[in-house]
């Protein structure tokens, strides 16, 4: 089978790597990719926002399945058109899309539906936002309603700052349309996972747990950030709250969206709190977590496209995945300066080097230039290896990391912290 893969990111090439180790796929085309995904799929200069060139590629390339990496093109129909055009397709229809494109609808539809979230209030109006704000009291979260890359959540530990923030999206200074509704929330306590299920129909199919460090420096310190690396399994999501999980988020939503019409086939990610009163959803995306992709790639033994496409063609029943043994973490390399402005063009040496040392190296935001790689993005690599213990793939990883020459990039140096606590707690 022939898999196009729409996406050009760390994510994406993930899954190009994977779906070119699965037995069910003999070519992957993947649109546009990146350098590092050129290792493992034919990559074609289409964008992945380009509508119209996809559904004309898709035409031309004939593909038994498309894989939609990214939300973008979900939200903007790219599913519905591949779909009435004839084409498997892994990637939701825009209607269940918009569980990710608007997180007022999202967090609307977790109400009606009864599924554990932090208490919000949806506002466009300044001085009403205020009011909130003033009898909530901080810490308190402050979200930019549409797609903002990560970056449109403000976890506000002052009133003050709260206010600044819902002032700015209001005005449209930060996040242009996508702040101009926001969602005031309760801020919630505990440690965070990211849940990820294959869906198709009625079946729900979970993926190992993950987890991610959405701030951008050490200690989960300062702003937001797409996510500066993620390993897998989450030790803190035991089978009992991997259950949970099922049980109260994924499958009632799943249901919800159904009831409205909106049947979900793709990947449905809960962004979750374990707090002392049980697992409540963050967000709900939908498709995989970009960099939980990598660490999970690298540990599914299962032919990714045989799933994806049983997904695609409503026949996920009965499937079920298999897994490495042991751990997985990605350490995002991002350029420095990011997720504010940078420079592009510096030039990255000593993959390959990374790579001998142990460990796969996924191209995000990566371009070439005279032959050799520069960075083009804010997260540029992500570098992942797969252990025995999550200690053991993070010093697999900083090890390697060593071995890369470019001075422009950073990265977070305590990646599974958490996770390697617990490891030795055990111990
Ligand atoms: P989201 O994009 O909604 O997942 O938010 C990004 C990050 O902001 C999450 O991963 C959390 O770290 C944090 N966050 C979001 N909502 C809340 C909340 N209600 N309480 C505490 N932290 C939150
Ligand atoms: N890593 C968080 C996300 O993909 O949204």
């Amino acid at each position: 089978m022939k898999v196009l893969v729409v996406g050009g990111g760390g994510r994406e090439h993930a899954l190009c790597w994977k779906l070119k180790r699965s037995p069910s796929v003999s070519e992957v085309v993947c649109a546009p990719g990146n350098p590092g995904i050129a290792h493992d799929a034919r990559c074609v200069a289409v964008g992945a926002e380009d509508i119209d060139g996809l559904v004309a590629l898709a035409k031309t390339e004939q593909p038994g399945l498309v894989v939609v990496g990214p939300e973008v093109p979900l939200v903007a129909g790219l599913a519905n058109i591949l779909r009435e055009e004839g084409f498997a397709v892994f990637g939701p229809d825009k209607a269940a899309a918009n569980l990710e494109g608007s997180k007022s609808f999202s967090k609307r539809l977790m109400y009606e539906a009864g599924v554990p979230t932090a208490r919000f209030e949806v506002h466009v109006d300044l001085e009403e936002a205020i009011d909130t704000i003033r009898s909530w009291g901080a810490p308190i979260v402050i979200k930019a309603s549409g797609l903002a890359a990560g970056k449109g959540v403000i976890v506000a530990q002052s009133e003050k700052e709260a206010i600044d923030a819902v002032r700015d999206m209001l005005a449209g200074n930060s996040f242009g349309e996508a702040g101009s509704q926001v969602i005031i929330e309760e801020c919630l306590v505990g440690e965070e996972a990211s849940c990820l299920f294959i869906v198709s129909g009625d079946t729900v199919l979970a993926l190992d747990s993950s987890q991610d460090h959405k701030a951008l420096l050490d200690g989960d310190q300062g702003p937001n950030t797409g996510g500066m690396g993620a390993y897998s399994p989450a030790p803190c999501v035991t089978n009992a709250v991997a259950d949970e999980v099922l049980e109260t988020i994924a499958r009632p939503i799943i249901a919800a969206l159904k009831k409205k019409g909106a049947e979900f086939i793709g990947t449905l990610y809960a962004g979750v709190m374990l707090t002392d009163d049980g697992p409540k959803t963050l967000e709900f995306n939908v498709r995989f977590g970009d960099p939980e992709c990598q660490p999970l790639m690298s540990r599914l033994k299962s032919d990714l496209g045989e799933v994806l496409l049983a997904a695609a063609e409503k026949r996920l029943d009965g499937i079920e995945l298999e897994w490495e043994e042991g751990s997985s973490l990605c350490v995002v390399v991002s350029s420095d300066g990011y997720p504010g402005s940078f420079e592009k063009g510096q030039v990255i040496a000593g993959l390959d080097a990374v790579e001998a040392a142990g460990t796969t190296v996924f191209h995000a935001g990566t371009a070439e230039k005279d032959g050799t790689i520069v960075n083009s993005g804010g997260r540029v690599l992500g570098v992942t290896a797969v252990a025995d213990s999550v200690k053991a793939a993070q010093q697999t990883v900083y090890h390697a990391l060593q071995k890369l020459d470019w001075p422009g990039g950073f990265y977070r140096k305590d990646i599974g912290y958490r996770a390697v606590a617990r490891e030795t707690q055990k111990d």
